[in-house]
């Protein structure tokens, strides 16, 4: 089922998002709505805040990217109360867009590396480490359950730029292929 994006404005959006157990109900259908709402919105990673939902779940799928890079678009994965428990000192700067802030994409900076641990949708617990584009999306994600959009990491000048294009968000008014809330 798809289900409408919450844009930047809405409140849940800035909320630290809670750990959820083994008993949050219908968890499994809830993870294939989000993955469908994902690709609907031609996404490649959605955060249960994103869906009205103050949980620490996100799910990515880096499918698109089949033509460019085939081995990136095997990264699949859901992650429940993921932590990044270890970051490199190297940090990239990259373009950057968010379901929940459509229209916009700004260069944000951020570890090149990461490790992190996290249930996956059986809880069963996991750990990994990542660079490039993976960790970058990992990041992007995480930081929606701590209540954190990527234009808060851009340079001040850049973010008066957008003001406007953001109070519209806030108003709805934007143009936008998928439904919004
Ligand atoms: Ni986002």
């Amino acid at each position: 089922m798809i289900l409408p994006i919450y844009t930047y404005g809405n409140p849940v959006l800035r909320k630290v998002a809670e750990p959820i157990g083994r008993d949050y109900p219908n968890l499994s259908e809830l993870i294939q709505n989000m993955n469908d709402t994902m690709v609907h919105a031609e996404g490649v990673g959605l955060a249960a805040p994103q869906i009205g939902l103050s949980i620490r779940l996100f799910v990515i799928d880096l499918a698109p990217f089949k033509e460019d890079d085939s081995e990136l678009s095997e990264f699949k994965v859901t992650m429940i109360n993921p932590e990044i428990i270890e970051e490199s000192e190297e940090m990239v700067a990259m373009d950057e867009g968010c379901l929940s802030i459509p229209g916009i994409s700004e260069s944000v900076s951020r570890p090149e590396k990461i490790k992190v641990k996290y249930l996956d949708e059986n809880f069963e617990e996991r750990v990994v480490e990542l660079d490039g584009f993976r960790a970058r999306v990992v990041q992007h994600e995480y930081d929606h359950l701590e209540g954190i959009l990527f234009t808060d990491k851009i340079n001040p000048l850049r973010r008066q730029l957008i003001k406007s294009k953001l109070t519209n968000i806030t108003k709805k008014k934007v143009d936008c292929k998928y439904k919004i809330k």
